[in-house]
């Protein structure tokens, strides 16, 4: 095991599963400590099992909610002690046609991505404070700037896109009390965000993403993501990652038309 993060104990968001689990386990196995967000608990409680209970505590908190937050990273704060980092992972996507998109459909994306992203940050800077090298993460996707990535996805990608505009901001703010901050932008991997989509919206957005598409990627192993978030954590005080992309590069060997 690496001592890079030792001792240092950071925030993770969407912590249950896919990227946010890959993430938690990186930063771990680096010697950090975590305390995993998500609104299922028992989610949660299958993640901390699987990292181990010395190292990670999970707090169920809806993060389109500023004081469910600030509750949870209070509980989060108090036992372990400290906090150095915040990872903004918490993310879902409804795709569909924009004129199909129902207002629940739009609020949920807005909510948790954008203003999830707005409220963890604003709870954590004044904890973040006295850290020796504090950190926040915005996780973005490529579907914000690159067009093949997906169709449909009119509303996940412009919340993303937000994202991307608070975290320049953001990190101009912060960087008087020594806080860093990156933006993560990755690319396809296979996690559980699809679930619960509609699967006849998303024949049609498939069917659409096939002619703006050149080709269908493999995706990325979640671990990939675990390690550029960790690499990010470990500059050195003084530095940071503005902007890291992380995209899949290999082609499909069958199309999936
Ligand atoms: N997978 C990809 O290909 C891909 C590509 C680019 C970017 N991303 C981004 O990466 C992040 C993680 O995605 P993923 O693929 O790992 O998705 P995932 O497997 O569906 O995991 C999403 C996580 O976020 C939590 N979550 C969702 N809404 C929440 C809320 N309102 N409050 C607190 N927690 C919430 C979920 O737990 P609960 O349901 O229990 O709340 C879960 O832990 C997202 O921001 C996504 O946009 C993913």
């Amino acid at each position: 095991m690496s001592t890079e993060l030792e001792n240092n104990v950071y925030i993770v968001t969407g912590g249950s599963r896919g990227f946010g689990l890959a993430i938690a386990k990186s930063l771990v196995e680096h010697g950090a400590r975590v305390g995993l967000i998500s609104r299922n608990q028992s989610g949660l409680d299958q993640a901390v099992a699987e990292i181990g209970a010395d190292h990670a505590l999970g707090v169920a908190a809806d993060v389109g909610s500023r004081s469910s937050v600030s509750i949870a990273f209070e509980k989060i704060q108090t036992h372990f002690g400290r906090l150095d980092g915040l990872v903004n992972n918490a993310g879902l996507a409804t795709p569909n046609k924009v004129e199909n998109l129902v207002e629940e459909e739009v609020m949920l994306q807005v909510q948790t991505n954008f203003l999830g992203t707005v409220f963890c940050s604003q709870v954590a800077i004044p904890m973040l404070r006295s850290s020796e090298n504090p950190r926040i993460i915005t996780i973005s996707s490529a579907s914000a700037w690159h067009y093949d990535e997906m169709s449909h996805l009119s509303i996940y990608a412009s919340t993303k896109a937000a994202v991307e505009r608070f975290t320049r901001d953001l990190r101009l703010e912060v960087q008087a009390d020594g806080i860093g901050v990156t933006c993560i932008r990755p690319g396809g991997a296979w996690t559980n965000f699809s679930d619960g989509w509609d699967t006849q919206a998303l024949e049609g957005a498939l069917a659409a993403w096939k002619d703006v598409g050149r080709h269908m990627d493999m995706g990325m192993e979640v671990a990939q993501v675990g390690d550029a978030v960790r690499y990010a954590l470990s500059q050195p005080p003084g530095v940071a990652i503005d902007l890291l992309e992380i995209r899949p590069n290999a082609l499909a060997s069958k199309s999936m038309f």
